[in-house]
């Protein structure tokens, strides 16, 4: 180890974080993109099957909410690409490679939302999940991913309490809502479940994002988490979660749970689940559409430059 390592490994074992003018090693530097990337693109690939009820929504009330979240989310992808822009990475770059299918964002967003109800399922599952795997990124070593995620964590509470308050008006509403709500946590469930990632026998990048201070908690304990967390949730709601063996266990003070069939989860990775090529589609679309707006930012910035250089 050369002593610009020793001194890296020294800060992250403190407990400290690396800032953008620290050294760090190479591979850390291009971890770190690839994961924020992933995480910038899963947000604003996020914004598509809610935005996709907005229009929908029941009630002005729940317009303005959703319309709210779904705005945050867009922050959160702008946080997210200025925190990776830190690292020396390019956001053009970066929002290639997601239209070109070099990068991936979250599996989740390649389900169709088929009712009103998978806007409360969204909420309280997946961003549920998002919340338990993105607290334990507060503390990540690198200061400024760690710092955007404060802010991203504060609002994804406020999403995942809209999706539980949408859920439980429906579950206590008629039976036909109530069917509505147990239908989309049904379809929700599993893949939320798989949002924590692979097994821990199966995630090969693990121990080195641990030794890195990236990753805190290994994917199954992140998952027994989320599990733990929300049964206790749908209890409340009157709804059941679709899998027969969730089960108090007494003596691991948690919740057992069936097994996940990953077989699908990778297949969705792999570019076939029902909404892939849309979402894709969609990004690229809005990406062309909205070239004029940056020419316009960067005309206008550059006409500033050049008064200010003529002003000094
Ligand atoms: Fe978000
Ligand atoms: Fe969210």
């Amino acid at each position: 180890m050369t002593s610009q390592e020793q001194d890296f490994q020294a800060l992250v074992d403190s407990d400290q974080r690396i800032e953008p003018r620290d050294w760090m090693p190479e591979a850390y530097r291009k971890t770190l993109i690839r994961q924020i990337a992933q995480h910038a693109h899963s947000e604003i690939i996020g914004m598509q099957p809610e935005g996709n009820w907005i229009s929908r929504a029941p009630s002005l009330r729940r317009k303005a909410i959703l319309m709210a979240k779904v705005q945050d989310e867009a922050g959160h992808g702008l946080y997210l690409y200025a925190a990776a822009e830190t690292l020396g990475a390019d956001r053009a770059d970066l929002l290639d490679m997601l239209h070109n299918g070099r990068q991936k964002y979250s599996s989740i967003f390649n389900y169709p939302t088929l009712t009103w109800a998978d806007m409360g399922a969204i909420g309280w599952l997946v961003d549920g999940a998002a919340i338990v795997n993105q607290v334990p990124l507060c503390r990540c070593s690198y200061g400024p991913y760690a710092r955007a995620m404060v802010r991203v964590c504060k609002e994804e509470s406020f999403h995942q309490r809209q999706g539980f308050e949408i859920l439980n008006t429906l579950s206590h509403g008629t039976p036909a809502q109530h069917d509505m709500a147990q239908d989309a946590v049904n379809r929700w469930w599993w893949p939320s479940l798989m949002m924590f990632g692979p097994p821990d026998t199966d995630s090969p990048n693990s121990a080195q994002s641990m030794a890195w201070g990236v990753k805190r908690f290994s994917n199954d304990d992140l998952r027994q988490r989320f599990v733990d967390m929300t049964v206790p949730q749908s209890e409340a709601l009157g709804l059941t979660l679709p899998d027969p063996e969730v089960a108090w266990n007494e003596k691991r003070e948690s919740y057992d749970f069936g097994e996940i069939d990953f077989t699908e989860l990778f297949e969705v990775i792999k570019g076939n689940g029902p909404c892939n090529k849309a979402r894709v589609e969609h990004r690229r679309r809005a990406h062309n559409d909205g070239a004029w707006v940056r020419e316009a930012a960067s005309a206008y910035a550059a006409k500033r430059r050049t008064a200010s250089e003529t002003a000094a």
